[in-house]
């Protein structure tokens, strides 16, 4: 059920896609219904460009007939279409699950329009429960840490920091060859602060709050698809 809501915002955020676009591509299992629809409507004879936001939607772009480019030949963008981890009701979002969560933000911010794809789950009141990605650079990790903790608890965090592994037990590495430590807050009170505190570490590269970037959502429940246009 879950999948088939997914693809039912990916089908409706497509008709905000229109023919001649330079789009940003998303990565997650929601981005994923997006590419595959947007292959059909390539194939179908639309003319878009992409740039993907990770290594895994590239490949999934080309399997899918999705025609590529960088953001050094087209730096700018009409329109990226992401999932997101949580959605708050100030179009303030947590993103990074899959780990993409920079190149999602360089991609993000070089287009016009943001369009979020999400099943209802993704609705909260306050940004939070999904643990906060923070990507850091590998070098002198242990001091990152001590900063991280410090800002973290000083914004309320209620659980603790963990870096991210992945599936065989080795440190989980980004594309741009990172490290993630997920935050479990609980609820962040000042979105706002805690991104502009964690950004000032020298040691983070970025984090996974997308504050002022999306413009919309396209958001899909038992009941239909809704747009939040706040
Ligand atoms: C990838 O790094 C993430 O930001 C995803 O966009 C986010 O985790 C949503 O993924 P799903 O669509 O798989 O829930």
């Amino acid at each position: 059920m879950s999948e088939q809501l997914k693809r039912q915002a990916a089908a409706a955020a497509l008709e905000f896609v229109e023919d001649g676009m330079k789009l940003g591509i998303g990565t997650g299992s929601t981005a994923l219904h997006f590419v595959e629809l947007l292959g059909e409507k390539v194939a179908a004879g639309m003319k878009i460009i992409g740039v993907p936001t990770s290594e895994r939607t590239a490949e999934l772009c080309k399997k899918n007939g999705v025609p590529l480019t960088t953001l050094e030949e087209t730096p700018q963008l009409d329109l990226t279409v992401d999932g997101a981890d949580e959605i708050d009701p100030k179009m303030r979002l947590i993103k990074g699950g899959g780990g993409a969560l920079l190149r999602e933000k360089i991609v993000a911010s070089a287009s016009k329009n943001m369009i979020v794809i999400a099943d209802k789950t993704k609705i909260v009141d306050a940004l939070g429960v999904f643990p906060l990605p923070i990507e850091v650079m590998p070098f002198g990790l242990g001091s990152t840490m001590i900063a991280l903790e410090d800002v973290c608890k000083r914004f309320g965090m209620q659980g603790s920091l963990t870096q991210r592994k992945a599936a065989d037990g080795t440190n989980f590495v980004t594309d741009g060859q990172h490290f993630i430590i997920d935050a479990t807050f609980g609820r962040i009170s000042d979105v706002e602060g805690l991104d502009t505190a964690l950004r000032a570490i020298p040691g983070v590269v970025e984090t996974g709050l997308f504050v002022g970037i999306a413009s919309k959502a396209v958001v899909a429940g038992e009941d239909g698809v809704s747009i939040i246009d706040p």
